[in-house]
């Protein structure tokens, strides 16, 4: 097969193009940097003394548990920070990815927010492939904050990329999808897309969008042949929050510390992916928290509840 993914030099990204490569698919790895030749995607194991919670807000939730009261300084500009030191293959040095062609890992520059990068991707893959079979939009920053702490640029800034991002990246290929009729369109949400934790408003919000934006894609693609899965997992360790951005340092503090302990590697969830693709699933849960989560929504709404206020009263102790 013949992929193309966002964000595919760090993290879940990363991890993904290693997962389809291993089984002989052709990868376009698409980010603002290169990815690093043999470097992990984001630390490979828990940090010392970690917990495992079993529930994706169980440390905000642990009576004492630990949250820790500052963050590092968010980078400057609004891109992700480098992840990547050398540079990989040159795009224009892939050969053609048909079904009997040898399998290639390729990058290319693109940020989600440009057409003409996009553009450029859909120019690249009619070039040296012909076609695309799997489109994964799977970069993205991380954000958030109390309603009356963030602000509206920072609102602008992860919409443009976590939202949008999507929105370009399916626009873009959606005529090739529809006149090859085939294709499946993968886009990387959140458990955030469908349980909205306080504090986490423009996360929430964009994630969710990108669930609802995935679920139109399916309907509306079926009928071409193309499928689409939005992944929604929990808390998992990558270099998310080198991205993370914002006025609200208190909840950067708590979301750096989820991501950085948690048991779940960018491996895992890749895994995991692979799988619910291979059974269509059009929300793919990769992880136990992310499952447990969003199966207590569906099933007991007044324990949801009960669950998200306490995590908001923590968020209090904050202060401003
Ligand atoms: N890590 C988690 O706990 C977690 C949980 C749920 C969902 N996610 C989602 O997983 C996806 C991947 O994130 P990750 O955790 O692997 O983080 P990561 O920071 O390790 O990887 C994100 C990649 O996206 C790239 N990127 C950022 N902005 C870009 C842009 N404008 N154009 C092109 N590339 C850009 C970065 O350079 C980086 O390579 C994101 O959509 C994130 O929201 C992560």
């Amino acid at each position: 097969m013949r992929v193309l993914i966002t964000g595919g030099s760090s993290g879940l990204g990363a991890a993904l193009a290693r997962a389809f490569s291993a089984r002989g698919d052709s990868v376009l790895i698409c980010d603002l940097n290169p990815p690093v030749v043999g470097a992990p995607s984001g630390a490979t194991s828990a940090p010392e003394g970690a917990g495992a919670p079993s529930h994706p807000f169980r440390s905000f939730l642990a009576p004492g548990g630990p949250v820790p009261s500052t963050v590092a300084p968010a980078p400057s500009g609004s891109e992700a920070a480098p992840s990547a030191a050398a540079p990989a293959s040159p795009a224009d040095t892939a050969s053609p990815a048909g079904d009997a062609a040898p399998a290639t890992t390729a990058y290319l520059h693109l940020d989600v927010r440009s057409e003409d990068d996009w553009a450029a991707a859909l120019d690249w893959v009619t070039r040296n492939w012909g076609g695309l079979d799997v489109l994964v939009n799977n970069a993205g920053v991380a954000g958030g904050g109390r309603i009356d702490v963030a602000t509206l640029e920072e609102w602008e800034w992860i919409t443009q990329i976590n939202l949008f991002g999507v929105v370009r990246g399916t626009r873009a290929f959606v005529p090739m999808f529809k006149a090859q009729r085939s294709g499946y369109i993968v886009n990387t949400a959140s458990l955030a897309g469908l349980v909205h934790p306080a504090g986490m408003g423009s996360y929430n919000a964009v994630k969710a969008a990108v669930v609802a934006f995935t679920e139109t894609t399916g309907h509306e693609l079926a009928s071409y042949g193309v499928k689409a899965s939005a992944v929604c997992p929990s808390y998992f360790r990558t270099n998310l929050v080198s991205s993370m951005q914002g006025a609200d340092k208190g909840l950067a503090a708590i979301i750096s510390h989820l991501v950085e302990s948690s048991p779940v590697s960018a491996d895992d969830i890749a895994a995991a992916v692979l799988a619910g693709m291979e059974r269509g699933d059009e929300i793919i849960l990769p992880d136990e928290a992310a499952r447990q989560a969003w199966g207590l929504k569906q099933s007991d709404r007044a324990a949801y509840d009960k669950v998200m206020r306490a995590q908001a009263a923590k968020l209090e102790a904050l202060g401003e």
